[in-house]
């Protein structure tokens, strides 16, 4: 039964599965009977929170997202659980104070939490050093995660060479993460052979079947030794998810490494799945579902290709859908090459449709212009010297050189007396959940007046962008606060010349 050269399967249903299929909408009672079934039945690791997980269960579930992990390790007890955590961003899109990354790390892994996935958007090393010391002063697994993008600056040895710097920098294992779904066979049968000689720690292969490769990298992969690869359950697997547990399995039939499932419990937790896909039919997309090439030849996000659509027709610029497409990698060049990724992808977007509709650079956003003032960390190429001086001369500001995070004060005691002084809880796992989701945290520990729910609905949810923009640069389009959001994506409200424009961005993480 135990087949020791068999690759090891993590799965996601519990997270990306449904984060990737159904907008992140799966509520804990509907992962309790199947986490049981999941557990036990040999997946090296469940991942089971993180990512936008905790952001749904305080927005849209009215769930404690702590009161969950407990839960899942509960009825889930043998099989280690996986998060996905955005380094010095948590689970937010913007960076927090070392000392509250510390606090979230330690609450986290008191509630359960075994292995923590710890990736940077600009894969910028000194935005994971936190996390990844915090996790192993936790005694828990720490995952560094390449973030794998397609550009002149992205090459195998580039990413091999970040590999060999996680190791060293004390992770226990490397994720490669392909967010988009658009790695392909070769490079990774390359990428995993050449880590595999460089570093001795061992690798997970994590990637979406956005464009129908998913497995077929798998394969490739598993080939070149990779330790470890992600799976899903039908129906929140393949298309934008992850290859389904059963499918991996058929593919490596009489393979030497092909692991051992039981068929009978896989079939159980389909049937089970398939009832919940149909209960979070109002979430669910044919659009997610479907496998499509389109986002190799645009070398971006299926989902964010979709949304742009959506954007484009409501501003009444469908005709303009292959100008904004053409115009991505003008600004990721432009903005040193960043991987499109939570929250670059949102920040990029945005700037290509700005640049189609107000012409090139005319204005600058102002995540995008903190993209090239460094606020993010490092970008992985050079920010283009033209966009740089416009935004110096705009904004009156040079970039930042150091670590971001090192510009921040320590924020817990402020975060705990602010707790304290609204009437909530002062407990770390209260103050750090408070940090990055005040109102949501106030309206689901202190409910529950009609007002309360309206505030939390209309929380500013663009923390990339901030309204000081359109005070120190007039034409400039202010982002702010938008009224609510669709299924899918965080509504971003740009304000252009007192117009406002509400614009969804989709959350890519992978
Ligand atoms: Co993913």
């Amino acid at each position: 039964m135990n087949n020791p050269k068999a690759v090891l399967f993590n799965n996601t249903v519990l997270r990306d599965g449904h984060q990737s299929m159904a907008a992140t909408r799966m509520t804990t009672p509907q992962m309790l009977p199947a986490a049981p079934i999941l557990d036990g039945m040999g997946f090296a690791g469940l991942e089971t929170w993180g990512g936008a997980t905790i952001d749904s269960c305080l927005r849209f579930l009215d769930e404690n997202p702590f009161e969950r992990l407990r839960t899942l390790k509960r009825v889930a007890p043998l099989t280690p659980q996986l998060m996905l955590l955005r380094g010095q961003n948590i689970v937010q899109y913007t960076s927090f104070p070392d000392d509250v990354v510390e606090a979230f790390v330690r609450c986290t892994a008191d509630a359960g939490m075994d292995i923590f996935r710890v990736f940077d958007a600009l894969n910028d090393l000194r935005n994971l050093t936190t996390a990844i010391k915090a996790v192993r002063k936790s005694g828990k697994h720490a995952r560094g995660e390449l973030c794998y993008t397609i550009s002149p600056v992205h090459t195998v040895d580039n990413f091999v060479r970040m590999g060999v710097e996680l190791e060293k920098l004390g992770c226990d294992s490397i994720g490669i993460k392909d967010m988009s779904g658009i790695l392909q066979p070769q490079l990774a049968f390359r990428m995993v052979k050449e880590l595999k000689e460089r570093i001795g720690i061992p690798i997970t292969l994590h990637t979406h079947d956005t464009a129908g490769l998913g497995a077929a990298n798998y394969l490739a992969a598993i080939e070149a030794g990779v330790d470890c690869v992600e799976v899903s359950i039908v129906p929140f697997a393949n298309g934008t998810s992850q290859p389904d547990t059963q499918r991996m399995l058929a593919l490596l039939e009489g393979h030497p490494r092909c692991p051992s499932f039981d068929p009978a419990r896989l079939s159980k937790l389909r049937d089970y799945f398939e009832g919940v896909y149909v209960e979070l039919g109002k979430f669910t997309s044919p659009a997610n579902e479907r496998v499509d090439s389109d986002i190799l030849i645009y070398q971006v996000p299926g989902g964010m290709l979709s949304n742009f659509r959506t954007q484009l027709k409501e501003q009444g610029m469908s005709d303009k859908f292959n100008e904004v497409v053409k115009e991505i990698p003008v600004v990721r060049q432009a903005l040193g090459w960043v991987p499109l990724v939570t929250p670059t992808s949102q920040i990029v977007g945005t700037q290509a449709m700005m640049n189609v509709k107000f012409g090139r650079w005319k204005m600058i956003c102002q995540p995008a212009q903190d993209i090239a003032l460094g606020k993010y960390g490092l970008t992985p190429g050079p920010i283009d010297p033209g966009v740089l001086a416009q935004v110096e001369k705009q904004t009156g500001k040079k970039p930042v050189t150091g670590r971001p995070a090192d510009l921040l004060e320590p924020g817990m005691e402020k975060y705990r007396k602010q707790c304290a002084d609204k009437g909530l809880p002062t407990d770390d796992e209260t103050v750090v959940l408070f940090a990055m989701f005040p109102q949501q945290v106030e309206s689901l520990i202190k409910p529950k007046p009609a007002a309360a729910a309206v505030a939390a609905s209309a929380a500013p949810i663009a923390p990339p962008a901030a309204p000081a923009a359109a005070a120190t640069v007039p034409a400039a389009p202010a982002a702010a606060s938008a009224p609510g959001r669709s299924s899918n994506g965080r509504p971003m409200v740009i304000t252009v010349n007192g117009r406002r424009h509400e614009v969804s961005v989709e959350v890519f993480e992978g």
